[in-house]
């Protein structure tokens, strides 16, 4: 069995995100979303609120699980007894991010294996807190995101 976590704050879930996980899932027999609780960035949505969206975003996705963790990747990594971690790369800024999070996790677990699936042109730009702005700001958002998380922005910001 190739399990495959796909970490992030998910703050929230965005159309890019689903297009990372869909792919990851096409590749991989079993894909465990994790919800990192990320306190310290403040996030939006409760750990709670953000893994029962991506629950709902997901559902129609046979070999895909969510869960949330507070702690190391590696060690939800063993827990979950997953070898990979797959995460989408959007543009250039956000390589150097990257090469230094993949850097550490070989230090820290050198079992487990990262994997980068390259976001289509359509999604290069999106990230939660672009969406999380232009909707704070009312905006519509309902193009880059799936459609339970547009109705909970539109709740948390009073747009309804
Ligand atoms: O969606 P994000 O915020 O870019 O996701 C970042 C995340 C949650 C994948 C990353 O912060 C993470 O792996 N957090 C767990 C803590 C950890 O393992 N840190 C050491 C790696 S540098």
């Amino acid at each position: 069995m190739k399990r495959a976590l796909v970490p992030g704050t998910f703050d929230p879930i965005t159309a890019g995100h689903l297009d990372v996980i869909t792919r990851a899932a096409m590749i991989f027999d079993e894909v465990v979303v994790s919800v990192a609780a990320s306190k310290k960035k403040g996030p939006l949505f409760s750990l709670e609120e953000r893994v029962e969206l991506v629950r709902e975003a997901v559902s129609d996705l046979e070999n895909v699980r969510v869960i949330s963790f507070d702690g190391l990747l590696v060690d939800c990594a063993r827990i979950h007894d997953a070898h990979a971690v797959v995460k989408g790369l959007r543009v250039v800024t956000d390589f150097e991010y990257e090469f230094q999070m993949t850097a550490m996790n070989y230090e820290l677990g050198p079992n487990l294996e990262t994997f980068f699936i390259m976001s289509p042109p359509k999604y290069m730009y999106l990230s939660s807190s672009v969406v999380r702005e232009i909707s704070s700001m009312g905006g519509d958002v309902s193009k880059f995101v799936p459609p339970c998380v547009d109705v909970a922005l539109k709740k948390r910001f009073g747009l309804e």
